[in-house]
């Protein structure tokens, strides 16, 4: 049986003796959250792995998201858990694919949602999350706009800024929101009649048409913490109700529909994070994040204009 005291134990003694911090993503399990320095949003943990002074980052969440940390620290170690928690969304956009869009809409400024990888991300003219993706197309001077790889948070940020959105690939999907349907709200509402939704925007439009808010994991937390409501149904990925247990403790989260209904509740990638492999990440310095030094500075370039661009409408 495994010891979790201990476990833990000892990932806090390696990241001292290593000078090493762990970025959590908002749906890792329970016990991930814990042990990491910073939990946050895809958005949040790019701009934290910026920032740090610590010489080691494990990067507990999908493999895109160490990705692009190694890509904006490239004189720090970064260190994946499990290089092969992968995402549909990231999977979805291949180079070649994005190169053709773009030999098409030479005019079209290439905006990638952050759930890509760091070569397709090398090609982009700016890098956004659920967060930021409605704010900064509506802020180009442009109203055609290459965008992908979601089609759900494409659909959404056409009906947010009005403009022509062109879906690079045409049906990139997240393996868990695009399950969700009409009926899972339903069920939901009758279940928890006094709960307000909250919606990931890699949902169908159908789901946030019918929410109450519609945000980020983090912009999720922000609204729970604010609001007059003390019950809210989740719907986005299972572990955000772990992020949201532990940071507003006072309120009642019900997920939109529970892994025993649905395979589709659980990101299979998200949990092949463990605690286990953090340990052995730390430990024995695996699996390095390599990313070529030509591909990581134009990615970092494409996410520093974004950044500039953000700080230039808040
Ligand atoms: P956030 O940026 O909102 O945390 O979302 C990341 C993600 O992978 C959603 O499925
Ligand atoms: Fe990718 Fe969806 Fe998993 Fe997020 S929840 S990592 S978008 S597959």
């Amino acid at each position: 049986m495994t010891d979790y005291a201990e476990l833990i134990k000892r990932i806090k003694e390696l990241k001292r003796e290593k000078n090493a911090i762990i970025l959590g993503h908002n749906y890792m399990d329970y016990a991930v959250q814990l042990v990491s320095d910073f939990t946050g949003d895809s958005y949040d943990l790019a701009v934290k792995a910026m920032k740090t002074n610590a010489d080691i980052i494990v990067f507990a969440g999908v493999y895109f998201m160490a990705e692009q940390a190694a890509a904006l620290n490239q004189d720090k170690l970064v260190l994946s858990p499990d290089p092969k928690a992968g995402c549909t969304l990231s999977d979805a956009l291949d180079v070649e694919t994005l190169k053709k869009f773009k030999e098409e809409y030479p005019n079209a400024p290439v905006v990638l949602y952050i759930n890509t990888s760091i070569y397709a991300k090398a090609l982009a003219d700016y890098i956004v999350t659920s967060s930021t993706a409605v704010k900064i197309v509506k802020a180009l001077d442009s109203d055609i706009v290459l965008f992908g790889p979601d089609a759900n948070l494409a659909n959404y940020v056409e009906k947010k800024t009005g403009k022509k959105i062109i879906k690079v690939p045409p049906n990139g999907r997240c393996l868990v929101h695009a399950s969700y349907v009409k009926q899972f709200v339903e069920m939901a509402r009758k279940k928890y009649p006094n709960a307000v939704l909250m919606a990931h925007p890699e949902s169908p439009l159908e789901i946030l048409e019918a929410a109450d808010f519609v945000g980020s994991t983090n912009q999720m937390i922000k609204f729970a913490k604010e609001s007059k409501y003390k019950e809210f149904i989740v719907a986005t990925e299972i572990g955000m109700l772990n992020a949201l247990k532990l940071q507003v403790p006072d309120k009642v989260f019900y997920p939109l529909i529970s892994t025993e209904s649905c395979a589709c509740a659980r990101c299979p990638y998200m949990a092949m994070i463990t605690l286990d492999k953090i340990k052995n990440s730390l430990e024995n310095e695996v699996t390095k994040v390599i990313v070529p030094k030509d591909v990581a500075e134009k990615a970092k370039e494409a996410f520093e204009r974004t950044m500039k661009l953000l700080e230039k409408l808040s």
